[in-house]
């Protein structure tokens, strides 16, 4: 088949070329004597992605979910209290598992579309007079529906109850593509991926813990092997694995974290805005509207699109990958076909993002769904001419 098939889903994403060119290579020996050479460095420069300096960075051979299996399982006992909410697939998931490790969960449900419900969270704290609460989680980015949840805010909310649980963030699809601060917001344990933000294949589970939750370890009672702290600690801190690392992917990742260095972690931040507010110029000229019930719950990494009634987004999204070899994501649980998405995150430009909205726009017409040809694209150009920027020094 001639050409490129085109991938906008929410992870895995575009692995860049450099990304590529520095995974070409032989297996390598993870116990040679100069191998810390190179994990150590990455170590203290994936700190500086969280924005940590007091934390420290694990990296499990897993998808995201082993992070959170790490995090939960190495601060928390059965039976603990904790309190979660869910509004999409992904942060319903995280409950699940939770339920499935014994933890006694508080999960308030809240509306697709809308995101953490901090003042419930608040009240739910300073109620909490004996303080039971051993963790408060908070998604940070719902893939499902495309909702970013503001963590300071959850972060205030336990502080003004003086409440010393621990703050649990699932930053999978946030870390690297929306801005993330673990010291800052005193995040405690922050769970993200190799293959969204990071640009580099699904294999890594990236977690980041503050000195607070590493302390909690020592009496937290839930099992742990292969996601064990300790033996990870143990043998990280000599910049070597307790089993057999994802060698090819730590290189990948080395080159991935380069990449975000040399740009600068704030352009990072801008351009996925940019890159995001082209989709949603994109969404308001076809007159859709994005699952996200307000701006203040926009996602700069996917944007989830509701359909008109009486069509089906998931069709849709497989009519674009059948006929004009894009990629666009499906929706997911109580959302599903009612609603189309379009990851923006990682190795994205001006001219990449025109792509699945011109590919949606055609999959659209050819549904029957009332959406003019063009009319999303030029809305985005629109905007990307308005506030382009030199992207090459001559
Ligand atoms: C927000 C969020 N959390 C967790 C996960 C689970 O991660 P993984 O599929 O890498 O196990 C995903 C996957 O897309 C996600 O988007």
């Amino acid at each position: 088949m001639p050409g490129r098939n085109f991938l906008f889903i929410p992870g895995p994403t575009n692995v860049p070329q450099r990304v590529r060119n520095a995974m070409a290579l032989e297996q390598e020996d993870m116990r040679a004597v100069d191998f810390p050479k190179f994990t150590l460095p990455l170590f203290e420069d994936l700190k500086k992605v969280f924005k940590t300096k007091t934390g420290r960075v694990f990296i499990f051979p897993s998808s995201g979910t082993g992070g959170w299996e790490a995090a939960v399982s190495n601060t928390l006992s059965p039976g603990d209290k904790v309190l979660m909410s869910h509004f999409g697939h992904f942060s319903w998931l995280w409950v699940d598992l939770c339920q499935r490790h014994g933890l006694n969960v508080q999960a308030l449900e809240v509306p697709w579309g809308e995101g953490v419900p901090v003042e419930k969270y608040a009240e739910i704290l300073k109620a909490d007079k004996n303080k039971e609460i051993k963790g408060v989680f908070v998604c940070q980015n719902e893939t499902a529906t495309g909702v970013t949840s503001d963590v300071a805010a959850v972060r205030k909310a336990l502080n003004d109850a003086n409440h010393p649980a621990l703050l649990f963030v699932d930053g999978v699809s946030s870390v690297a593509s929306i801005d993330f601060r673990m010291d800052e917001w005193g995040v405690d344990l922050c769970v993200s991926g190799s293959q969204k933000g990071f640009m580099v294949p699904t294999g890594l589970g990236i977690v980041c813990v503050s000195q607070k939750a590493l302390e909690a370890r020592k009496t937290a009672k839930l099992p742990r092997t292969y996601f064990s702290f300790d033996d990870m600690m143990g043998a990280n801190d000599n910049g070597f694995f307790p089993y057999t690392p994802n060698t090819i992917y730590l290189r990948g990742l080395r080159e991935s974290v380069n990449m975000l260095m040399e740009e600068g972690l704030d352009n990072v931040f801008a351009r996925h805005r940019r890159m995001a507010t082209a989709v949603r110029k994109a969404v308001a000229a076809w007159g859709l509207k994005l699952v996200a019930s307000d701006a203040k719950w926009y996602s700069d990494t996917v944007s989830a699109i509701y359909v008109p009634e009486g069509f089906d987004g998931n069709e849709m999204a497989r009519h674009a990958y059948k006929f004009y070899n894009v990629a666009l994501s499906i929706s997911l649980g109580k959302i599903a076909g009612k609603a189309f998405r379009i990851g923006h995150l990682g190795d994205m430009n001006e001219m990449m993002i025109l792509t699945p909205i011109s590919a949606a726009e055609m999959a659209m017409h050819d549904m029957g769904i009332k959406v003019k040809l063009g009319s999303g694209v030029a809305a985005a150009q629109e905007y990307l001419c308005s506030t382009k920027q030199q992207v090459r020094a001559l």
